[in-house]
């Protein structure tokens, strides 16, 4: 039997589109965009209650850094807690999210001919204190993620919490940069092979979902 799941959110296309066409422009442009308010409060709620839930079952993953196959955990590097999306098993939130990622993913496959094919991503919770060091979202010899997209969940989140997203402007150069502070709802994406960025530690736990949009390797294994 089919197993029907309500959508709940339903947003208005318009709205969604709009910031559909803002995130393409910006990300052909000059490679990055961020756009406060990506998706409505109660939409966020959702979201961030389904990732304290997660942790709350014992469902987070300390993060680990590099290839699987030299996985290593160091909290000097990056300090957060992860859990996968499933999208054979995706909640009714999660299934709109991924409905508006699937237009997204569209709309950049016809104006920036990427070839994405599809989207991974996982809730992040860093604790007060935790960073993740500045990086590029491409593993070396690797460059199936293409544009990396990250949705902030957090509520009343304050600018002197800290917890900003640092995203560099000239390759490693250390100037310029932007700072984006992670408030509830905004949502940044930048081109994952060109963008280094950093997240700074915050005074309060910082909660995401972080997402990338992938091209199929070069190998066919
Ligand atoms: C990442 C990352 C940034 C953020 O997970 O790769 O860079 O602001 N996250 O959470
Ligand atoms: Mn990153």
């Amino acid at each position: 039997m089919v197993k029907f799941k309500p959508r709940f959110f339903m947003l208005p296309f318009a709205t969604t589109s709009h910031h559909i066409d803002q995130i393409t422009d910006g990300i052909a442009g000059q490679g990055y965009v961020i756009v406060p308010g990506f998706l409505p409060d109660t939409f966020i709620q959702a979201l961030r209650n389904e990732a304290l839930t997660l942790q709350e079952a014992g469902k987070l993953q300390r993060a680990t850094i590099g290839k699987a196959e030299n996985n290593q955990l160091d909290n000097k590097v990056r300090g957060d807690l992860i859990h996968w999306l499933d999208h054979a098993d995706a909640s009714p939130v999660q299934q709109e999210f991924s409905a508006i990622m699937e237009t997204l993913r569209e709309s950049l496959n016809r104006h920036l001919f990427l070839g994405l094919f599809e989207l991974e991503n996982h809730f992040a919770i860093y604790p007060p204190g935790a960073i993740y060091n500045k990086h590029l979202d491409q593993f070396r010899g690797n460059e199936e993620r293409q544009v990396s997209c990250i949705l902030y969940l957090n509520e009343d989140w304050k600018e002197e919490y800290g917890g900003q997203l640092r995203l560099y402007l000239d390759g490693k150069e250390p100037e310029p940069y932007i700072d984006t502070v992670p408030l509830g709802g905004t949502l940044v994406a930048f081109l994952s092979g060109k963008f280094w960025h950093e997240v700074l530690p915050a005074s309060q736990p910082r909660i995401s979902l972080t997402g990338w949009f992938r091209k199929r390797g070069s190998s066919l294994s």
